[in-house]
């Protein structure tokens, strides 16, 4: 049967020759879904993101990191850091996220993200399970001493304004699937890969691959 052939009604394609979500699944042996990153500034988004991507490559897993800084210089570059931008932001991001996980990719998004409303909307883009909301529950005195990119000594001379955790708000996750924490009971540091592994191990468990 040919794919683009039409119904009687006119121009309309037929449903049953097209492609389905469920095909792409099976030709990837995988589920794609929407690991959604979120924390402060400087918590490990990033490496967390780039670093489960490593490990799932290795295993033969299709994957796709969508990064603040990445996505700020292309299909955001026109926006800042205001509360309507912000938003504006996540919503690209949010659209561009739930069709690569319709393409069946695992799709690891690392933002700031600080509005929980603006994360609820792109959860609800995907069906139930699939938007997997991993909180980088790092506080914001060890973001500020790490300060990789030393925008926090900027913000706290009032050289930035609007500075996440210094003078912008953060809005926390209420019901993260995962939160992650820099530093387990015993007060040791958790690596980027023991964090990617908790990560990976979740959707693994879930039956994403
Ligand atoms: S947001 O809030 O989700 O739209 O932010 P995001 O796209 O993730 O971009 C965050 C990175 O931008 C840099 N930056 C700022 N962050 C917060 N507030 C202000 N005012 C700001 N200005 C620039 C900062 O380097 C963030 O980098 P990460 O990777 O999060 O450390």
């Amino acid at each position: 049967s040919t794919v683009c052939s039409s119904n009687s009604r006119g121009g309309v394609q037929l449903q049953e020759t097209s492609v389905t979500k469920e095909d792409r699944q099976r030709l990837l042996h995988q589920k794609g879904c929407i690991v959604w990153i979120t924390g402060l500034s400087g918590a490990g988004k990033s490496t967390v993101a780039f670093t489960m991507e490593q490990i799932l490559m290795s295993r033969g897993k299709l994957t796709y990191v969508l990064d603040g800084d990445n996505i700020r210089h292309g299909l955001c570059k026109d926006l800042g850091f205001s509360a309507a931008d912000r938003q504006e932001n996540i919503r690209r991001v949010g659209e561009v996220a739930t069709l690569f996980a319709d393409a069946g990719l695992i799709t690891l998004v690392s933002f700031i993200s600080p509005y929980k409303r603006d994360r609820d909307i792109v959860r609800q883009m995907v069906p139930p399970g699939h938007f997997i909301e991993v909180f980088m529950n790092v506080p914001l005195e060890v973001c500020e001493r790490r300060d990789p990119k030393g925008l926090y000594k900027l913000a706290r001379a009032g050289k930035i304004k609007g500075f996440t955790g210094i003078d912008d708000p953060y809005e926390k996750p209420e019901l993260p699937e995962i939160s992650l924490q820099h530093v387990n009971e015993k007060d040791d540091p958790v690596s980027p890969n023991q964090m990617a592994s908790t990560v990976i191990r979740y959707l693994s468990d879930k039956g994403f691959f």
